[in-house]
């Protein structure tokens, strides 16, 4: 969105946003069969219940005293459903059901939450001025849309790991259809490549996306394809997951203590590997990217004799061009907004499609699939662009995750929003997170 349009178009535009991100996350919370929303599908995380209020308490709690002036109507809820987890070394949680409200009294929270919000946003006459902390309020709606909508992916994660039985089946869509796949590694010379948005741009951007910066980077050849699941079976066939010179100390030290032998979405079944869909177990798609924590993909890398790509050889890869170095373009296909034919994302299906899937996807350079249809690793660990600074209203996003401990995945998955597939869109996870949509293709140097 400009921050210079109108302040009518801009509310329309809000408007509409905010109802479809809504619409989203209520479809999503409806796949959970009623007696099932109290479970815990994630040991790390919250219950389900938490996240249907918790996406509420987030936009109250970022506009209701700040923009409107209004008091609470229901503190202890706001303080209840504030905050998610991502715990680093700690314990896990250990709450009960009981320990929740009812889910009519969660509803009764939702639905009034919407109504005050909806009255105050109809009588906005200036999205534009910034407010006391040097924010306007289109900032702050972008926020709350964008966190939303971030939740309808991470919620997709839990959800996938909740047993078959507890879901209402949805129809999916299945891109069976792809040509037979020959890997192989596309040559990027080396060159110079801008990360970051600038900071006085028109475009809404996380605190963590800003500044930008140009960055040198050498040569490199990288994957045409994200990795496949037919090319990790190899890795695990060739005894991938009990050699200890394929893992990092602390990998092989967490792979060991959690039992951890495959993917979390395949399940071994006698002599044959079934995948784990939304909702049903199928033969393994040979394929589809491989979903893996960053662990995983490490040590596939290394015995591959490769590496992860970086954040900015990532992006080099993506939004070069062989011809006229980095070009102006904001996807990797061009120019058009993100549409079905360029790829496996905005919640056009429930799982992965095969690697090739989207010819008319790819990079100037020929890269595939560097936008949707599984996130992908890379080495970078998630830290501050130069010229970083936190949002005042919000200090933890990013600044709770500058701790080493986190990795920056770019690219995104069949469920991440499409506004979300913008070039300087930053997403990070512990590398011992096995359940994000993410994959990974690797690089030599
Ligand atoms: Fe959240």
């Amino acid at each position: 969105m400009l921050a210079t349009q109108s302040d009518a178009v801009t509310r329309e535009e809000l408007s509409q946003q905010i109802s479809a991100a809504r619409l989203q996350t209520d479809h999503l919370f409806r796949i959970v069969k009623p007696e099932s929303l109290y479970d815990r599908p994630i040991a790390e995380r919250h219950r389900i219940v938490f996240y249907i209020g918790h996406l509420e308490a987030f936009d109250w709690n970022l506009l209701h005293e700040r923009v409107f002036g209004v008091k609470s109507f229901h503190p202890e809820f706001d303080q209840l459903f504030a905050f998610g987890i991502d715990p680093v070394g700690g314990g896990l949680p250990t709450d009960l059901p009981a320990d929740w409200p009812s889910i009519e009294n969660v509803h009764d929270y939702v639905t009034t939450i919407r109504a005050a919000l909806d009255d105050k946003l109809d009588a906005v006459t200036d999205f534009h001025t910034p407010l006391t902390d040097g924010f306007a309020l289109d900032t702050l709606l972008n926020v709350a849309v964008e966190h939303r909508l971030m939740h309808a992916e991470t919620l997709a994660y839990m959800l996938h790991q909740l047993p078959l039985n507890k879901k209402i089946r949805q129809a999916e869509t299945r891109t069976a259809i792809s040509s037979p796949i020959t890997h192989r590694s596309i040559e990027i010379p080396s060159g110079e490549i801008t990360l970051g948005l600038p900071r006085r741009g028109e475009w809404f951007g996380w605190d963590n996306e800003f500044e930008a910066h140009t960055v040198q980077i050498p040569a490199f050849a990288i994957d045409q394809y994200e990795v496949t699941n037919r090319q990790y079976l190899e890795f695990i066939a060739n005894q991938g997951y009990e050699t200890r010179a394929f893992w990092e100390a602390a990998d092989w030290e967490w792979k060991s203590a959690q039992q951890i032998f495959h993917p979390a979405f395949w399940r071994r079944q006698g002599e044959q590997w079934l995948y784990r869909t939304m909702f049903e177990e199928i033969a393994m798609p040979l394929d589809w990217p491989v979903y893996v924590s960053q662990a995983e993909a490490k040590a596939y890398a290394r015995w591959a004799g490769k590496s992860l790509p970086t954040e900015a050889e990532w992006q080099r890869a993506a939004y070069s061009a062989p011809d006229r170095g980095e070009h102006d373009c904001p996807y990797p296909w061009g120019k058009e907004t993100p549409a079905a034919r360029f790829g496996n994302f905005d919640f056009s299906s429930w799982n992965p499609a095969p690697v090739n899937a989207f010819p008319a996807g790819q990079s100037a350079f020929g890269v595939h699939g560097l936008l949707g249809n599984g996130w992908e690793w890379t080495s970078t660990e998630f830290a501050p662009f130069p010229g970083f600074e936190p949002f005042p209203f919000y200090p933890g996003y990013s600044a709770n995750f500058f701790d080493g401990r986190h990795f920056v995945m770019k690219g995104g998955s069949p469920r991440t929003a499409a506004c979300m597939l913008r070039k300087t869109f930053r997403n990070w996870f512990q590398p011992h997170y096995q359940f994000a949509y993410a994959g990974f293709r690797c690089v030599n140097r």
